[in-house]
């Protein structure tokens, strides 16, 4: 079957529906940086800030990190290489949050890939504590309005006080359910991704469960709403549609983030929950939210888009590559299309079924503006500019 499809191809018998079928245009990859240490230390913690400095630090990067992207990278060189080589001698255009491990996986990344890259760094687009107070106050009054759904029981929350001397305290609802957030991570790196040897309550099987679920479920929640969503992933899917739509000769993009962002975005286009349910829960290290952008081979205006959830997982002592194709309960166009040298078929939204329908209220006008940061925060730059003006004053009326 496939030798005839071949055999019919080279010599170019009028084929089938070829002629209407869709060709790799660009790809635009949201990822998340490599395996990193821990950011939080509880108290009574024994591997303490003594421990982590000298194993790299708070935060930072781990060996099997960089591994992760390094194989991660060649997947994405060998699986895009058509697409790659079309767009050589482009200075690729990266964008990244600020934060050093985000732009120390994109540096690894387009190493491996091999190809020169300019960095922009920009947490508005790519970082969740970029400065947008009303996307903070939206969030802290969901995480109040949720907290009885989501914080375990008292005696539960004793029982980790007990253990980790973190005070948990309840006047301020939302510190305590972040504290949590970030214990459970921090055990779970310990515990599980570092193989550490820690005490037996965080091995205890209810502990493990009561905490995992208390993770997934304040990382399902705390921004989940479409005014959140416009705040903190607009910009980045204004840049990923405009960039698809005004600069043809960059054909990959890399937007260097983390789990945060990937998580809101994925819930901006209504795909988070389908991937929690099948218990791909993300974010997980160097996964990715692909955007793959195709357009009609007879009609290069008429273009197409899917979405792909990349992973890759430890598995049976390897790193695997796990790909999760989802799309919208509106797109359901199922095409043909050239998958590398074969032919597929698959289902895709319509370029305007994008723009239109999914980025219709996710694209914020004016970001500043909606984000309603008080006037403090433009003090420093005021001061600054006051000081300017003596200074310039001052001199004029030296002379
Ligand atoms: C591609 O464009 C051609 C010509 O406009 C059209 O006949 C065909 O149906 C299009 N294919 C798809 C998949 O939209
Ligand atoms: C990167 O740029 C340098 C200098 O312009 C050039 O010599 C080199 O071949 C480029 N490398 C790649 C991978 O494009
Ligand atoms: C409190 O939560 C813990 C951990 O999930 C559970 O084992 C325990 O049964 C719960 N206790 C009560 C009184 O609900
Ligand atoms: C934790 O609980 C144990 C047993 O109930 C008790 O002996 C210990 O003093 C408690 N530790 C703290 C820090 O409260
Ligand atoms: C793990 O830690 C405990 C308590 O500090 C210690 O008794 C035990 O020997 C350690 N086990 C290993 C394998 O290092
Ligand atoms: C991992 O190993 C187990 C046991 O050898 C095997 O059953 C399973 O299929 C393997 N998984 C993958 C994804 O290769």
């Amino acid at each position: 079957m496939l030798k005839l499809f071949f055999t019919s191809f080279f010599l170019s018998f009028p084929l089938i529906i070829v002629d209407c079928s869709l060709v790799l245009n660009s790809v635009s990859v949201i990822l998340r940086h490599g395996d990193r240490n821990p950011l939080y230390i509880y108290p009574n913690d024994p591997y303490d800030e003594t421990y982590w400095k000298q194993h790299g630090g708070v935060g930072t990067m781990t060996e099997q990190g960089k591994n992760r992207i390094k194989i991660a990278a060649k997947f994405y060189r060998q699986h895009y290489e058509m697409l790659l080589q079309e767009s050589d001698g482009t200075n690729y255009q990266v964008i990244t949050s600020t934060v050093n491990r985000a732009i120390e996986t994109a540096n690894i990344f387009m190493k491996e890939i091999n190809k020169n890259a300019t960095f922009q760094r920009n947490d508005n687009m790519l970082f969740m504590y970029a400065k947008c107070d009303k996307a903070t106050k939206l969030r802290d009054d969901r995480l109040n309005e949720l907290a009885p759904e989501l914080l375990p029981n008292n005696t539960f929350m004793d029982y980790l006080r007990n253990k980790t001397g973190d005070e948990f305290t309840d006047e301020d609802t939302v510190k305590k359910i972040r504290l949590l957030f970030d214990l459970a991570d921090t055990l779970k790196i310990e515990r599980d991704q570092l193989n550490m040897n820690v005490s037996d309550w965080i091995t205890d099987k209810e502990t493990v469960k009561t905490m995992s679920e208390t993770e997934r479920k304040i990382f399902a929640k705390m921004s989940n709403t479409p005014e959140i969503q416009r705040l903190r992933v607009g910009l980045l899917l204004k840049d990923i549609r405009d960039q698809m739509e005004k600069n043809p000769s960059q054909r990959f993009y890399l937007y260097s983030t983390h789990d945060f962002n990937q998580a809101v975005l994925l819930q901006a286009l209504d795909m988070y929950d389908r991937l929690d349910k099948i218990n791909q829960m993300p974010p997980t290290y160097v996964s990715s939210v692909v955007f793959e952008v195709f357009h009609n081979e007879t009609n290069e205006q008429e273009k197409w888009i899917r979405f792909i959830y990349r992973q890759f997982l430890d598995i049976n002592g390897t790193i695997m590559n796990l790909d999760e194709k989802i799309l919208p309960e509106k797109c359901q166009d199922e095409l043909e299309f050239h998958d590398g040298t074969v032919l597929n078929t698959g289902k895709f939204c319509s370029w305007q079924q994008f723009t239109n329908e999914l980025l219709k209220d996710l694209i914020p006008d004016n970001w500043d503006k909606e984000c309603q940061n008080s006037s403090f925060a433009n003090k420093p730059m005021w001061i600054t500019l006051m000081i300017f003006i003596t200074i310039l004053m001052s001199n004029f009326s030296i002379f």
